[in-house]
């Protein structure tokens, strides 16, 4: 699986048996993209698809040669200043206030492996042949600083990563700001697609839309300080006619969680520039001679088979080769979560209960949320004050962990690290440790304030009180929470010149933590969280493994959220829970078989008042545990697959099948009561077609070419039909169906 160097063509050209990527050193130095797509034969010489052409009124790079314009040449990593007139990759502003560079090809470097970011999430390699990594290091003599591109191919992805290095070096004349670095650039010679985001609000997380590009600039991003519910650090260029099973996509990733811009322009001879990285606006990067600054890492993946191939490859690279740690590969506890069944509103007595309750049905972990510190019973004080509240608890945070671990469940707790309110010691005695310029007006958000995660100070003193709880509470779980926007970006702690750090700086300081946390503590697992899915992201999942992906329980709802985030994110993050009919945020009345249906694809828990069930219902979610329990393997880490999406119509429908093919799990959601429809069939996917299935609930087998090419007939699912044995009528439906082969 090579990299190779075409050393009389000066071509790069990276590729493993699904794609290639190839682009080259061009007269002027800088580098030309010729092509990302299928693989292609590798050849000496791919030359011919450097396009270049005469065309009036451009800006050339050379007195005799009215042919090469770089505004009109396909480029790696583009500049400001060089004759391109599109939006650039970066920005280097120089001490004359200059911006124009001009940075060359100075030497390149291929060796097995991947390195590691310094302070940044990244994708990583076990063991140095399961990919294969490219620096090419470009240089500007005048300001003597290089811009080191890296490129990593994996032998088994359909991938290419990309980050950059810039290096102010030591005999450099002046310092240099960065006034944008981004991750990378593609520059895809024509613009027939469409591009698809995630865009969304506060339980209404990550809804797919599409829109054709057009002339001109589209794009999603965040100035928030984290990576947002309103847009996903992600987008994914379509063909018109692909959809999730056929037709050419390539998904653009961005491993990060703070402020970002994934950008989408074309111009006007039809290419299509697509650059990812940290958000220029608000950015300014001083670099002193000696100094480096490192981006985030975007992930580059091309199917030829559609949306669903493209998630497969997001979903295995970022479960096994993002995601670390004990947990990684571990089959997720089965959780009772506290926070809807009693908000702010509990005592020992009360969580015991639960506790009680959630053991005897098979629940593994208890998970104590929001309200256990300080004098915490509502959301204004406290936080920041990070001492168990020993009266609400009846004794110290150990003895309740312990009483529920004697009951043969582990135990966990939230968190909200970043934030404080007024009302808490933290903020007296500290209260220029928050985001917000002292004396001025700062906006609240929850009642909370943003810590200045930019100062090491801080956050050693948030380490020093959260160390002795995970170290002496039996503690195997830990829900890190952050509950809001920043919105003034401005550090007390910090100078005039580095106020354009604070972004991201911030974003590195919560990196740092959770590193220090989960180096420290190697077994609990982390799941993040943001209000529910506002930093549900590649970055996190660096860190915990899991994202509680919606503050909104409702079955029907998750449809949706979970469908939109299975686009990039695998089902192992998906953090997933039953709660309440009527759900708590819509007030909808939904069966408990709906809840747990949409659940079980996901990490699976329970968010709910169990000791106020009644027996049915006891007896239900007990079974459903066990269903849990055994096919959860299956369930996080088979392959997953779309079929029907609850953003086309009524129903839903998806499914994952194991590594062998000889068991799946099929997952159908009707919304609403349709009458007197025509009969229904639900075409699978992944199946071995020659493997006889035994199929839960019908009495005849199917081989997998039947259930891929026919389909499974679940007319009485789906209309509410009278069948023989049973009709099936109400909103909410939906059923699961597992598959084992013969
Ligand atoms: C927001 C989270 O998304 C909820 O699950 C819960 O933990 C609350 N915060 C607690 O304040």
């Amino acid at each position: 699986m090579p990299i190779k160097y075409h050393s009389q063509s000066r071509v790069f050209h990276l590729f493993n048996n699904e794609i290639s990527y190839i682009f080259k050193i061009i007269d002027n130095e800088q580098l030309g993209q010729l092509y990302y797509g299928k693989h292609l034969t590798d050849r000496g010489d791919f030359d011919h698809l450097f396009e270049y052409a005469s065309r009036d009124m451009a800006p050339y790079s050379f007195e005799d040669d009215s042919t090469f314009s770089l505004e009109h040449i396909k480029q790696e990593y583009p500049a400001f200043g060089c004759g391109d007139m599109r939006y650039p990759a970066y920005e280097i502003e120089q001490a004359n206030g200059s911006k124009i560079v001009e940075f060359g090809y100075q030497s390149h470097r291929i060796y097995g492996g991947k390195p590691k970011l310094p302070g940044l999430p990244a994708t990583y390699t076990e063991r140095d042949d399961e990919a294969v990594t490219l620096e090419v290091v470009l240089h500007d003599a005048y300001i003597k600083m290089q811009i080191v591109l890296s490129y990593t191919i994996y032998e088994k992805f359909p991938v290419i990563c990309k980050n950059t290095r810039f290096i102010c070096e030591e005999d450099a004349p002046s310092s240099v700001t960065l006034m944008r670095a981004l991750s990378g650039c593609m520059d895809l010679p024509d613009s027939n697609y469409e591009m698809l985001e995630l865009a969304g609000a506060w339980s209404r997380e990550r809804e797919i839309k599409t829109r054709t590009l057009e002339c001109g600039i589209q794009g999603v991003y965040s100035m928030r300080g984290s990576s947002s519910y309103q847009y996903n650090p992600f987008l994914a260029l379509k063909r018109p006619n692909a959809d999730e099973f056929a037709g050419e996509v390539i998904g653009f990733s961005l491993v990060y969680s703070g402020s970002f811009l994934a950008q989408v322009e074309v111009d006007n001879y039809d290419v299509a520039r697509v650059t990812l990285g940290i958000h220029p606006d608000q950015f300014k990067w001083l670099l002193i001679p000696g100094e480096s600054f490192q981006t985030s890492e975007m992930v580059m993946v091309y199917s030829d088979m559609g949306l669903n191939k493209m998630s497969q490859t997001y979903h295995e690279l970022y479960r096994t080769r993002l995601a670390r740690g004990y947990w990684r590969d571990r089959e997720r506890p089965i959780l009772i979560n506290n926070w809807e069944a009693t908000y702010f509103d509990f005592n020992e007595q009360k969580l015991l209960k639960l506790a009680r309750k959630a053991s005897n049905l098979g629940i593994e972990l208890f998970v104590l949320d929001d309200g256990w510190f300080g004098k915490r019973n509502d959301d204004t004080s406290s936080l920041g004050d990070w001492y168990p509240n020993e009266v609400k608890l009846g004794g110290s945070l150990k003895q309740l962990a312990e009483r529920i671990t004697a009951l043969g469940m582990q135990f966990g707790i939230w968190i909200e690290p970043e934030m404080v309110n007024k009302d808490s010691d933290l903020y007296r005695s500290h209260p220029d440790w928050v985001l917000a310029e002292v004396g001025r007006h700062m906006c609240h958000s929850r009642n909370q304030y943003v810590l200045d995660f930019t100062r090491a100070e801080v956050r050693e003193y948030i380490l020093q009180m959260l160390e002795p709880l995970l170290q002496e509470v039996p503690i195997s779980y830990v829900k890190w929470d952050m509950n809001r926007t920043i919105s003034e970006a401005y550090s007390n702690g910090n100078d005039r010149i580095y106020q354009g750090q604070v972004y991201h700086k911030y974003i590195l300081g919560v990196y740092e933590l959770y590193d220090r946390l989960t180096t420290r503590f190697p077994n609990i697992l982390f799941e993040s969280c943001a209000s529910g899915g506002a930093r549900f992201d590649p970055g996190m999942l660096y860190y915990a493994p899991q994202t509680w992906t919606s503050d909104n329980t409702d079955a029907v709802c998750r449809l949706k959220i979970q469908y939109g985030t299975s686009l990039v994110y695998p089902l192992s993050s998906i953090g997933s829970h039953v709660s309440a009919s009527p759900n708590h945020q819509t007030s909808r009345l939904a069966p408990i078989e709906t809840r747990a249906d949409a659940a079980y694809f996901g990490t699976f828990g329970y968010e709910m008042d169990l000791t106020a069930l009644c027996d049915s219902d006891l007896e239900k979610i007990k079974a459903q545990i066990l269903f849990m329990k055994r096919h959860r393997k299956l369930l996080q880490q088979g392959t997953f697959f779309r079929l029907k999406s609850p953003f086309d119509g009524n129903e839903t429908a998806w499914m994952v099948v194991a590594e062998n093919k000889q068991a799946a799990i099929v997952g159908y959601y009707r919304v609403l009561q349709p009458i007197n429809i025509g009969f229904m069939r639900l075409v699978l996917a992944g199946l071995n077609g020659e493997y006889k299935y035994r199929i839960s609930g019908y009495k005849y087998e199917c081989y997998g070419d039947e259930l891929m090419a026919v389909g499974m007939i679940i007319s009485d699912v789906s209309s509410g039909v009278k069948t023989k044995d049973k009709t099936e009528k109400g909103d909410f439906i939906s059923r699961v169906f597992y598959l084992e082969a013969n």
